[in-house]
């Protein structure tokens, strides 16, 4: 069985009889089984198995993500990527979001570097109000510009030094929409679930592939996590000249 704390819920993947030592955690008072993220807008399979409170705030790296475990979905397996991302942004950046979800990149960023504007493109209205909500919570409202919609339309309408593609399914068909929103010069962060005996290659191939006539230089590729058995999840920096 796995589990995770978010704010004052513990998640788990598995039903179970006896929730009693998870509410023995200091501030816990709900319990949920989160099955399946499913589909584009990752909404999570819940039930509920002590309390009701699904909804809370999660602290990380000195940023809050209020959500609610019952419609959004939180990756405790991406914390690194989040503060690792946060600290590549330099004074004076323009980032854009393509998935922004409750914030869980574009918080950390607009947090902890002094960019200049940060667009968050989100689809999912349930996410998008959260989004908007955290955006308040972590006092950078300043910073940070929303949109509800899809990023293939609204990412080419954008200009950015840096483009965040933190999103797994078909990722691969937003690589055009980011190229035409990233700058000459500037830098794509894009995340690929791929069976790990092509995981130097395939990935690679499909921002090469994206970027047409445009140089593409490889800065660095990380796995953030296990994804299934053979298959992991890896986040590859580029540069697009
Ligand atoms: C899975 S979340 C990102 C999770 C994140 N990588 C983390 O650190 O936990 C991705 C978000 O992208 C949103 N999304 C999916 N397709 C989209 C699209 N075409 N345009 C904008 N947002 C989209 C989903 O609704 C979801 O909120």
């Amino acid at each position: 069985m796995k589990w995770k704390q978010i704010g004052h819920v513990v998640v788990v993947n598995e039903d179970l009889d006896d929730v009693s030592n998870f509410l023995k955690i200091p501030g816990v008072n709900t319990v949920v089984k989160v099955g399946n993220i499913n589909g584009k807008t990752r909404k999570p399979d819940v039930k509920l198995l002590h309390g009701n409170q699904t909804e809370t705030i999660h602290k990380e790296n000195k940023c809050f993500f209020k959500l609610d475990v019952s419609r959004v979905m939180w990756s405790k397996g991406n914390t690194v990527e989040r503060m690792r991302i946060a600290r590549l942004v330099e004074e004076g950046e323009i980032v854009v979001d393509m998935f922004a979800g409750i914030g869980y990149f574009s918080v950390p960023v607009a947090v902890h570097s002094n960019l200049k504007k940060l667009y968050s493109i989100e689809i999912n209205p349930e996410a998008f109000y959260y989004l908007n909500e955290n955006i308040i919570l972590n006092k950078i409202e300043s910073k940070v510009e929303t949109f509800l919609g899809d990023s293939m339309d609204m990412a080419p309408y954008l200009s950015a030094d840096r483009v965040l593609m933190g999103y797994i399914g078909n990722t691969q068909d937003y690589l055009k929409p980011a190229m035409d929103c990233v700058k000459g010069g500037g830098v794509i962060h894009y995340h690929e679930t791929v069976p790990e005996k092509i995981m130097s290659k395939r990935p690679i191939e499909r921002i090469e592939k994206a970027a047409g006539e445009r140089n593409v230089g490889i800065i660095r590729q990380r796995i953030i996590k296990k994804y299934s058995p053979g298959v992991v999840h890896v986040v590859v920096d580029a540069k697009i000249e």
